[in-house]
């Protein structure tokens, strides 16, 4: 299989496929959104069929409801399920600290939402995503349609007395129309190039009026699987302050995954 895949695949492969490891029979389980998730969803569907292994997912968005339900993992709605005892997600970036900012596939407020509401958040990711200081990657902010030109430029007027080096953000479209999100919002990209205090950032953020959640997810993810192209894991846990290497095996079963590649 590692021959047909690339090797940023093969890497989210491997990190999904070691992730997939966490989840127990009769769990309920935050499904995240995004391609590393989706490679996730298909292991727990292949364990699904392949173990009988019983679990209800929750998904972060209507593709990745549409995926499980397509693999054979019973959905159900946050309200149904209420608490979860695990999420599995991707990421855009990751520090040190594990804190994350996400938003980049849209999904960033049922993400936040799935993911508080669970005892452990994993977060799957190739080693690209890991960084020094979060902020390369564009901020999602997702705002109400009503006003979100007001709000944009409130949040650029915020951001020059904040501990981030740009000030520019532009609305996400969908060819020529604002993207509308899954909540029916948009989503300000937020290009502040480098953040020096997350937690700041992420509080201010949220006092704007218009301003539904912000994609930065701070003390929120447990243990961060890192998948490389060579098919080596290495799992970190915050609170155990553990960081382990492993290495996961392809099996010829596991071309199942191969429409998954991008
Ligand atoms: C979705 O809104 C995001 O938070 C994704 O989890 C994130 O963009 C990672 O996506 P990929 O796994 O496709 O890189």
């Amino acid at each position: 299989m590692s021959e047909n895949l690339s090797p940023i695949d093969t890497a989210k492969f491997v990190a999904a496929k070691r992730a997939s490891a966490f989840v127990e029979d009769g769990m309920k389980v935050g499904l995240g959104t995004g391609s590393t998730a989706a490679w996730l969803v298909k292991c727990l569907g292949e364990r699904v069929q392949s173990e009988g292994l019983r679990i209800v997912g929750v998904p972060t968005s209507t593709r990745t409801a549409e995926i499980a339900r397509q693999v054979g993992i019973k959905v159900v709605s946050l309200d149904e399920a209420r608490w979860l005892d695990l999420t599995i997600d991707g990421t855009d970036e990751f520090d040190a600290e594990l804190n994350l900012i996400k938003g980049g596939g849209g999904a960033l407020l049922q993400e936040k939402i799935v993911a508080t509401a669970s005892d452990q958040m994993i977060v799957i990711a190739d080693a690209s995503k890991r960084v020094e200081k979060l902020g390369a990657f564009p901020l999602p902010v997702e705002v109400i349609p009503f006003g979100w030109q007001t709000s944009k430029a409130l949040i650029e007027e915020l951001l020059f007395s904040m501990d981030v080096l740009g000030q520019k953000s532009s609305i996400r479209m969908n060819r020529d129309a604002p993207y509308v999100t899954d909540e029916g919002n948009h989503i300000l990209d937020l290009h502040v190039k480098s953040i020096g205090n997350a937690r700041q950032l992420s509080l201010v953020l949220n006092q704007v009026p218009g301003v539904v959640e912000n994609g930065l997810f701070i003390d929120i993810c447990d243990v961060v699987v890192t998948g490389h192209g060579d098919g080596r894991v290495e799992v970190e846990d915050i609170n155990a302050g553990t960081r382990e290497e492993d290495r996961v095996e392809f099996a010829t079963s596991d071309n199942i995954f191969l429409d998954l590649a991008d």
